[in-house]
């Protein structure tokens, strides 16, 4: 990558936001943000206005993704908008050959989806990053993949936070007093079901045993002190159990934290490459 990474930012929402402010405050390395995109205007331009601070000039916004990546001088695309954004633009990202981290990985679960940009980056030599998001243990995941006999993921959740999913429908009305299941089935059925909430299932399923095999729960509680991921797997080179607890973002509690830090992490390992621990 360049000595500066010029980064175009899709979706100005709580996470593109909080990893833009990461951004500008230099705790991405060398990336820099230069342009938005987002259908909702009035986001984009409060992000653009809250960039433009300092001595970094305003990033330019654009009206499509063909735009952003004819930015000049533009490196990589950071997805922080629906599952909908990845498949209308993903393929055009990679097409000409500009790098994308997706942050809506449930898109990515859909093979048919994954062939076709998987071969869109194959031929442009662009890269697909898939952050560890809301999780950790993707890296024991995919080292042990061969061996993997069985993964589990247990998302605990308060019922405001599912709310609006459609896999919640029947439950809108009820009200909810105790943990209750309100999902049990594969990776591929829960992203479906709960596009904005199973990302974590997605990406974990995609390191391991693929969307069909991976068992996902989803638990609505009342008092669950956050967004809890429980993942359980077991393989032949051992068992393994990681539990997260994951406070909200501290300035966006529409955020998971640890979502950003590891999007932010992503990106900075993309702009200094050398030394790399986990991966
Ligand atoms: N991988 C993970 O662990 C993880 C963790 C948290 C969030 N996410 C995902 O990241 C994405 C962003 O999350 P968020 O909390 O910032 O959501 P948000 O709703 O706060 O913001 C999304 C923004 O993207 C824009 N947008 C949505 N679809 C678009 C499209 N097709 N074209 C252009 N703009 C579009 C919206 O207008 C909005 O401003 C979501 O899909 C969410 O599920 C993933």
């Amino acid at each position: 990558m360049a000595e500066q990474v010029n980064v175009g930012l899709i979706g100005c929402g709580s996470m593109g936001s909080e990893l833009a402010r990461a951004v500008h405050r230099g705790e991405a390395g060398s990336a820099r943000i230069i342009g938005l995109f987002d259908e909702y205007q009035p986001g984009r331009e409060a992000l653009a206005k809250e960039l433009s601070t300092g001595n970094a000039p305003e990033p330019a916004q654009v009206e499509t993704v063909a735009e952003l990546v004819n930015l000049p001088n533009i490196d990589l695309v950071i997805e922080c908008a629906s599952q909908a954004a990845v498949v209308a633009h993903a393929e055009t990202v990679l097409r000409s050959g500009t790098s994308i981290i997706v942050m809506s990985s449930g898109a990515m679960i859909s093979p048919d989806f994954m062939r076709t940009v998987s071969a869109a980056a194959a031929k442009s030599g662009a890269s697909i990053y898939i952050p560890s998001g809301a999780v950790g243990g993707i890296d024991a995941l995919r080292a042990s993949k061969a061996l993997l006999e069985e993964v589990t993921i247990v998302s605990t959740k308060k019922p405001s936070s599912l709310s609006g999913a459609p896999g919640f429908a029947d439950w809108e009305d009820k009200e909810i007093t105790e943990p209750t299941v309100i999902f049990e089935g594969s990776a591929t059925d829960a992203v479906g079901l709960f596009p904005a909430n199973v990302n974590v299932a997605a990406t974990v399923s995609m390191a391991g045993i693929g969307p069909d095999a991976t068992k996902v729960r989803v638990v609505a509680d009342p008092d669950s002190p956050g967004n809890v991921h429980e993942i359980n797997a077991v393989s032949k080179a051992g068992k393994f159990s990681f539990r997260f607890e994951n406070m909200p973002h501290e300035t966006n509690p529409k955020t998971s934290f640890l979502a950003v830090l590891a999007a932010i992490e992503t990106l900075r390992s993309i702009c200094e490459p050398g030394l790399r621990i986990g991966t």
